[in-house]
């Protein structure tokens, strides 16, 4: 059978602006989007609940045949690593590419991330990220329910603490797909922030695919 989909999956809407980016970068693909509501959100769940749950999507993503699954979700990236020993399919996480383009657009090497609380105890970024002069990880799913709800006004509190949490980075990596909806309330704050998110590394890793 002729495989003709590139599968994305988030947790909820987050994802949608990477396959957004997605369907303008390879306009000849065709694309199925699969947010996991049912579970959201990801990132309060422990490290057992992820891949159990991740496992069983790519399972089913890969059986309907498709060829590649773009993990649209940091957390779901940072639960990954054990799916190229249970299918065959192309799996492109987000974290690895999103680590490495930031590193290499970032003028003084110091670099913010703010991801859900799961991608930070997995470490995934801090790993990526060792050759910088410095990382800060920021704990930031208490952004995340305001943002799938569309409550963009209620996460400037939020928004301001995190901000204080990474005053010595020049770049900030949206490291949850649901953060490149918080852009314009980040610059009015601080429009100096260098922000990063997943949308051109994902495409690059499409491509190289
Ligand atoms: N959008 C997801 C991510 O990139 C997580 C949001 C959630 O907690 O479900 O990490």
């Amino acid at each position: 059978m002729k495989k003709s989909y590139i599968a994305v999956f988030d947790s909820g809407v987050g994802g949608l602006n990477i396959l957004e980016s997605l369907i303008k970068d390879f306009p000849s693909e065709n694309f199925i989007y699969l947010a996991d509501e049912e579970f959201f959100p990801y990132g309060v769940k422990t490290k057992e609940e992820l891949e159990n749950r991740i496992t069983k999507i790519a399972i089913k993503l890969a059986s309907m045949n498709v060829k590649a699954i773009i993990i649209a979700c940091n957390t779901a990236s940072a639960n990954s690593h054990h799916l190229f020993n249970i299918i065959d399919t192309k799996v492109i996480e987000i974290i690895t590419a999103t680590a490495k383009y930031a590193e290499k657009n970032s003028i003084n090497k110091k670099i913010g991330v703010w991801a859900t609380n799961a991608t930070i105890n997995s470490k995934k970024y801090q790993e990526a990220l060792s050759n910088v002069l410095a990382c800060y990880p920021v704990k930031a799913s208490d952004l995340v329910e305001l943002i799938e709800n569309n409550k963009l006004e209620e996460t400037i509190p939020f928004v301001l603490k995190h901000l204080d949490e990474i005053k010595d980075a020049d770049s900030l990596i949206l490291g949850c797909t649901h953060f490149p909806l918080l852009k314009d309330i980040i610059r009015n704050i601080n429009p100096k922030l260098n922000l990063i998110s997943s949308n051109i590394p994902v495409s690059i890793a499409l491509k190289e695919f």
